[in-house]
Formats: C-alpha cells, sequence, structure tokens
C-alpha cells in the first residue's frame, strides 16, 4: 500500500503529545491520584518530542505507518521525562525550571518526584511492551530501550557525568558521556523506529549510527546554550553546567570549535542515513535544524 503520510515536524508532535494524554490518567485506586498526576506534569510539560519524531520517522522510511509506532514513541518519551526528573534533583544537577515551568520536585517534593521518575520508567517498557506492533517488534523495540538506558547507556553516561564534576577530562572522555547519557537514547529511538516497521538488522545499525552522532550534536549545542542562551529562550536555567563544575565541549574547546564539531557531526550522520535508506529529506532537514536549534 503506498504510503501516503507526509511528514512534519509539526504532525508528528501533535501527534505525540496527543497519544501522551491518554497515559497516566487513570490509576487503579484513587489514592494514586495524586502520584499520577505527578508523572502527568512531567510527561505533558511540553518538550521538542525529538525521540518520539526520530521514532515515528523511522518507521516510516522503513516502510511501516508512523502511527503504527506510536506507542513505542510515547514509551520513549517516558523514559526521557524520567530522566529529566531525576537529572533535576537536587541530587543531580540541582535546577528548579524545565520545559518553562518548575521542576518536578519543586512543585512535588523530593519524593514524590523520585517516584514519578521511577513510574515513568517502568511505563515506559511497559507500553513498549504492550505497543500495538507484532509480538516480535515489541519485543525488539524494548531490547533496545533496554541495551541503550542502562549500566552502559543513560544511566552510566549520568554517572560519569557526575563524578567526572570538578575534573578535567579529554574529549575523548567527554565523548563517552555524551554518548552515553544523550546518544544512546536519540540512537535507540531511531532503531526502534526500524523495528517497528520489522526492517532490517542492517538498517537498524545504520539509525543507530545516525542517532549516536546526531546524539554527540545534540548535546554539544546544549552544553553551548547553556552558555550562550537566556533561561527564557531555553525552558531551563543558563549556566548550570557551570555551577555543577560540569565537563563540557564549550569548557573544553570553546564555541567555535563546538559549531565546527556540530557540522562534521551531523554531515557524518548525514552520510551514515543515506547509505542505508532511501527517502531521507525530512531527516536530513530535521538534522540540519537541530544543528541550529535555538532551544
Ligand atoms: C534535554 O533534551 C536533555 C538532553 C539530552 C540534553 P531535550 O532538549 O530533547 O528536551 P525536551 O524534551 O525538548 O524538553
Ligand atoms: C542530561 O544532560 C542528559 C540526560 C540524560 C537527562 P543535561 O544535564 O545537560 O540536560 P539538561 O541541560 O539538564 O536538559
Ligand atoms: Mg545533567
Ligand atoms: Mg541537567
Ligand atoms: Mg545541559
Amino acid at each position: 500500500m503506498k504510503n501516503e503520510f507526509l511528514p512534519s515536524a509539526k504532525s508528528y508532535k501533535e501527534l505525540t503529545d496527543r497519544a501522551l494524554e491518554a497515559f497516566f490518567l487513570q490509576p487503579g485506586d484513587e489514592a494514586l491520584r495524586g502520584f499520577a498526576e505527578a508523572a502527568r506534569y512531567s510527561l505533558l510539560a511540553g518538550g521538542k518530542r525529538i525521540r518520539a519524531m526520530l521514532v515515528l520517522e523511522f518507521c516510516r522510511i522503513s516502510g511501516g505507518r508512523p502511527e503504527d509506532a506510536l506507542d513505542i514513541a510515547c514509551g520513549v518519551e517516558m523514559l526521557h521525562a524520567y530522566s529529566l526528573i531525576h537529572d533535576d534533583l537536587p541530587c543531580m544537577d540541582n535546577d528548579d525550571l524545565r520545559r518553562g515551568k518548575p521542576t518536578n520536585h519543586i512543585v512535588y517534593g523530593e519524593c514524590i518526584a523520585t517516584l514519578a521518575g521511577d513510574v515513568l520508567q517502568a511505563e515506559a517498557f511497559r507500553t513498549v511492551l504492550h505497543a500495538k506492533v507484532s509480538e516480535s517488534a515489541a519485543l525488539r523495540c524494548a531490547r533496545l530501550l533496554g541495551d541503550a538506558v542502562g549500566l552502559d547507556g543513560m544511566c552510566g553516561g549520568q554517572y560519569l557525568d557526575m563524578i567526572g564534576e570538578g575534573k578535567t577530562l579529554s574529549a575523548r572522555e567527554l565523548d563517552a558521556i555524551n554518548l552515553r547519557k544523550t546518544g544512546a537514547l536519540l540512537a535507540a529511538s531511531c532503531a526502534m523506529g526500524v523495528a517497528a516497521a520489522d526492517g532490517s538488522r542492517e538498517q537498524e545499525e545504520a539509525a543507530l549510527q545516525f542517532g549516536r552522532l546526531l546524539g554527540l550534536a545534540f548535546q554539544i549545542r546544549d552544553d553551548m546554550l547553556d552558555v550562550l542562551s537566556t533561561s527564557d529562550e531555553l525552558g531551563k536555567p543558563v549556566g548550570s553546567d557551570r555551577e555543577e563544575n560540569k565537563n563540557t565541549y564549550m569548557a573544553l574547546l570553546g564555541s567555535d570549535a563546538c559549531e565546527r564539531e556540530i557540522r562534521r557531526l551531523t554531515e557524518e550522520a548525514v552520510e551514515v542515513l543515506r547509505a542505508a535508506f532511501a527517502d531521507t529529506a525530512f531527516l536530513e532537514a530535521f538534522a540540519a535544524q537541530l544543528a541550529e536549534r535555538k532551544n
């Protein structure tokens, strides 16, 4: 059947935001309502929905319909929301603003915020495993997600980021952190889109590599914006990295070298993409937009 869906960032974001509305609505027990509300607060607080878009578009260019991967996209956004809640906690980056709103722990307190992160992580896997795709595709997606966010993935990256505070790391060490804390989930989002459409392992591998490169560029831009932007534009505090003595490309190399590195990584990502997929126009434009993003 011919695929008539015309991809656009706006339509993908709307599709995702609408689908996310359905989660954490009806807890089995009225006593859990406040807990569900705390999870919804961060899940629905906005966000660019980049990871969801990657899931949906990779599904489309792998021969599926984006709507078919919607549960998987929602699961990825839940996982991401959990990571942000925990990242902002006083014991971590200690930030009080996220997506233009007070962070979860500012509104609900540290205990409920910690649990809201926990439940978003658990429900993320549940949502992926119950996704309306074939059982083998759901399992494959859950494996990709698990591989991306555990000890040697996002959590490991967050750990290395924390213990690196106040030390001087090399660019290689910084890459190893950024690949895990940010690149791994972006890469998995791409590959899960392929898996949702039962794409080939070669395409999955290319999607992972594209996502890793995009993720490295994404974190470099994030670190630059933390220095050069404003909290109004970002919806999160600026100067947070310096306050926490973080290692960043910005501190290590300065903004000109960062710009060059973002461009190089984005070009390499697009090459990887073109070698494995036919219909790459949307993702190429998307990668270019991410490279120049302002928030
Ligand atoms: C922020 O991610 C965390 C990083 C990995 C740097 P995003 O910039 O994608 O955050 P939202 O989802 O748009 O708020
Ligand atoms: C966080 O990186 C990556 C995550 C796993 C959440 P940052 O700490 O730089 O993200 P922001 O700047 O708070 O969004
Ligand atoms: Mg952090
Ligand atoms: Mg942070
Ligand atoms: Mg940051």
